[in-house]
């Protein structure tokens, strides 16, 4: 097909949608499509926006430039789906059509009031050098309409002490009254987390900054607040962290905070923090409240600026599986929501050292002890394979993309690890989906999310040093 280049900061009209159903079109023959991952119809899709079990169901918005596989002019794309399985996409949800808005809709999170929907989103409203940090408000009923509020925006302008980069609008209730964290950057090139009230989630007034004790990098984009078995947990996203032998290899992190959010002395009381995930492209996490207030997060399946063997084919990125989140001796564990497990109902068990699968989209279990010697397991092919590999002494699980012939974000190093988990035997579940890949151990203590450009032919192997016990479920919904 013919593609049609785009001003940067066009949004989408009418007059578009053609063009766009035929780009969808042409993206749905692309061969590292998944089958149970959210993916951009054609364009770019980065953050998780807006996450709420609302009405009955699951609201799911993401940050979306339809146009090309690049980061243009962001709408709020959205879907919905009442069991986390079957998800019905919808229109549109923000459009950024108004001047205050007008080089794109950006992200944040949402919360009910009254039967209503509030969707808090950064107006990303740049001037020829810098930006003028603006939040705004949108307000959908259960009908599904959705309006931006005639008064945004509802910040406008930076604190004294801030730059123009303030974003990501993150509201949450504590007591009677509503908070909102912002993430920003500070005059003196920090990132900074700010904090705001409000009564009626429309007038918002500035608390100040939140005294965090860890390295915020140079900017913090993507704050999350949520309470976890009576712990709170901050979830943040920061930019310039410095790498570290084995953490932090990622052009952009994703940390989280456990202890309490003291908002009376405006800090919060640290007990203990950690990357929130190992593997190539994560970034962006946010952090809801699932069906009976269940505590979950998504992702974007993503980070930075890479190049992906998408980028042709006109659709790039997408989003984690939905997580649910749990606590175990202070630690925050990331684990795939169980309702997902109702996706993979041909099930196998094995006991080999090689699996020739029948598909590129499953659920794969297995434990790996050290007394067994078995030290890793590869996915693909003889000369094109991811592996993961475990390193019982020193108590180091590796992901290595080195052995693929085709490698990418090379430039960030080529294995990611993950350490301390301390035990002879580690429980693994890992989740293929064609380039989507998510591995998790011991029921999400530490996770590696990531892609891989080379299970496109339906079946491959996975080896394993020495023969090993498990099952191997596939997607057959
Ligand atoms: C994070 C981010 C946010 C911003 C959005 C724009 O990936 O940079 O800070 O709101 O993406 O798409």
């Amino acid at each position: 097909m013919k593609f049609k280049k785009v001003e940067k900061y066009t949004y989408v009209e009418d007059k578009h949608k053609p063009y766009l159903k035929e780009l969808s079109e042409f993206v749905s023959k692309s061969e590292y499509l998944p089958k149970y991952h959210i993916y951009p119809k054609s364009g770019l899709m980065n953050d998780p926006n807006g996450l709420a079990y609302f009405n009955g169901e699951y609201n799911f918005f993401y940050q979306w430039f339809p146009f090309e596989p690049t980061h243009g002019m962001k709408h709020w794309g959205y879907l919905t789906s009442k069991d986390l399985l079957t998800w019905e996409e919808k229109d549109i949800a923000l459009t950024p059509d108004m001047e205050y808005e007008k080089n794109g809709c950006y992200s944040g999170n949402s919360i009910e009031k009254g039967g209503l929907l509030y969707l808090f989103y950064t107006a990303n409203y740049k001037t020829e050098n810098d930006r003028i940090p603006k939040q705004a408000v949108a307000i959908m009923d259960k009908g599904g309409n959705i309006e931006k509020y005639i008064n945004n925006p509802i910040i406008d302008g930076a604190p004294d002490n801030m730059t123009g980069d303030i974003r990501d609008p993150f509201v949450f209730r504590k007591g009677e009254k509503y908070y909102m964290l912002l993430g920003a950057k500070s005059k003196k090139e920090k990132g900074a987390l700010l904090l705001y009230t409000s009564e009626d989630l429309l007038i918002w007034n500035y608390m100040g900054e939140i005294n965090l004790p860890i390295d915020t990098g140079y900017m913090l984009e993507c704050p999350s607040f949520i309470e976890v078995e009576g712990k709170d947990v901050i979830i943040l996203s920061p930019m310039g962290l410095e790498k570290e032998e084995l953490k932090y290899q990622n052009q952009f992190s994703t940390v989280y905070l456990v202890g309490k959010l003291d908002i009376e002395n405006m800090k919060f009381d640290l007990e203990y923090m950690d990357e929130v995930d190992n593997g190539f492209d994560f970034y962006a996490s946010q952090a809801f409240y699932g069906k009976d207030n269940k505590p979950m997060m998504v992702s974007w399946f993503g980070c930075g600026e890479q190049d992906l063997p998408t980028d042709k084919e006109m659709w790039k990125h997408g989003l984690t599986m939905p997580h649910t989140l749990r606590l175990v001796e202070n630690r925050l564990c990331n684990f795939v929501s169980e309702e997902l497990n109702d996706l993979f109902n041909d099930k196998n068990e094995f006991d080999s050292n090689i699996i020739k699968t029948k598909s590129n989209s499953y659920h794969i279990k297995f434990n790996m002890r050290k007394e067994d010697e078995n030290k890793w397991v590869r996915f693909g092919y003889e000369n094109d394979y991811w592996e993961l590999n475990f390193d019982f002494d020193k108590n180091v699980i590796q992901v290595d993309r080195s052995n693929l012939k085709l490698k990418v974000d090379i430039n960030n190093g080529l294995k990611r690890c993950a350490e301390g988990l301390n035990k002879e035997e580690y429980k693994v579940d890992i989740y293929v989906d064609n380039s989507f890949v998510e591995v998790f151990i011991n029921e999400g203590m530490k996770s590696f999310v990531f892609r891989c450009f080379n299970l496109n032919n339906e079946e491959h192997n996975i080896q394993f040093t020495h023969a090993n016990k498990g099952s191997i479920n596939y997607y057959n919904k």
